[in-house]
């Protein structure tokens, strides 16, 4: 089973999301599944269990821990900041191959497949010169792209699989992932992005509930070959 990418075309518009569902799914089904969101900004530990780090951990029915949180994001920042900045508010500094190689160890002590969460969009800025594409295409992993519906994501998801595919990235699925309060119609932008992206599976995820279950998790476990 191949460990995934999970990127977007911005931040706040669903990874995590998609990513603990797609956990939840899998460990009902029985297959081993392990997550990583190494790069977090915007941490406070006083409200960890609502961070990345949290709701993945939870998901992975793990418990809170300063050494489990440690373990999935050891680059922690405090700022809501792109990593780059985040960190040089702190007079740190992401460092890209301790960050590659942080997820290749990652990836080869798991039983099963690891779900790498990246940070924002596909082109935030890790450090001076490196973004998250670097990342991805560094790790060779096999990409899931996660959308939103609110309005301007059409374009900000066909610029993000655009320059995917000019990487030569394996991009295996586009999850759009309903934007809360938008008046688009999201099914006509599920079928709009589909419509200009006809090689790559578009699947659709309305608005749920924390935890509720929902077709399209199989979806994406099967279209990133997961299961
Ligand atoms: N389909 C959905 N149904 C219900 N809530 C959703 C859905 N998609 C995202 N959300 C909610 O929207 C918010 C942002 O989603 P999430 O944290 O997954 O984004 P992200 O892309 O991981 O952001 P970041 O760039 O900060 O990592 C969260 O509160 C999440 O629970
Ligand atoms: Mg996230």
């Amino acid at each position: 089973m191949p460990s995934i990418f999970i990127t977007a075309s911005g931040t706040d518009v669903g990874k995590t999301f998609v990513a603990a569902g797609l956990i939840r799914y899998l460990r009902k089904q029985g297959e081993p599944i392990d997550a990583v969101k190494p790069i977090i900004s915007g941490f406070d530990p006083a409200r960890a269990g609502e961070s990345d780090s949290g709701v993945l951990l939870r998901a992975l029915g793990l418990p809170l821990t300063e050494e489990e949180i440690e373990d999935i994001s050891p680059w922690r920042f405090a700022a809501p900041f792109s990593p780059d900045m985040a960190a040089r508010h702190e007079g740190k500094e992401v460092d890209f191959d301790q960050l590659v190689s942080f997820c290749e160890t990652a990836i080869k002590e798991a039983d099963g497949s690891v779900l790498v969460e990246g940070v924002g969009g596909v082109m935030v800025p890790l450090d001076q010169d490196s973004t998250v594409l670097d990342w991805i295409t560094e790790l060779e992993l096999p990409v899931l792209l996660v959308a939103g519906s609110y309005l301007g994501s059409i374009s900000h998801t066909l610029t993000a699989a655009e320059v995917l595919d000019q990487e030569e990235c394996d991009l295996r699925a586009i999850v759009v992932s309903e934007s809360e309060g938008s008046h688009v119609p999201f099914y006509e932008t599920v079928a709009t992005i589909a419509r200009f992206l006809p090689a790559i599976e578009v699947i659709a995820l309305p608005r749920l509930a924390a935890g509720e279950e929902h077709p399209a998790f199989e979806q994406i476990a099967k279209s990133c070959g997961l299961v």
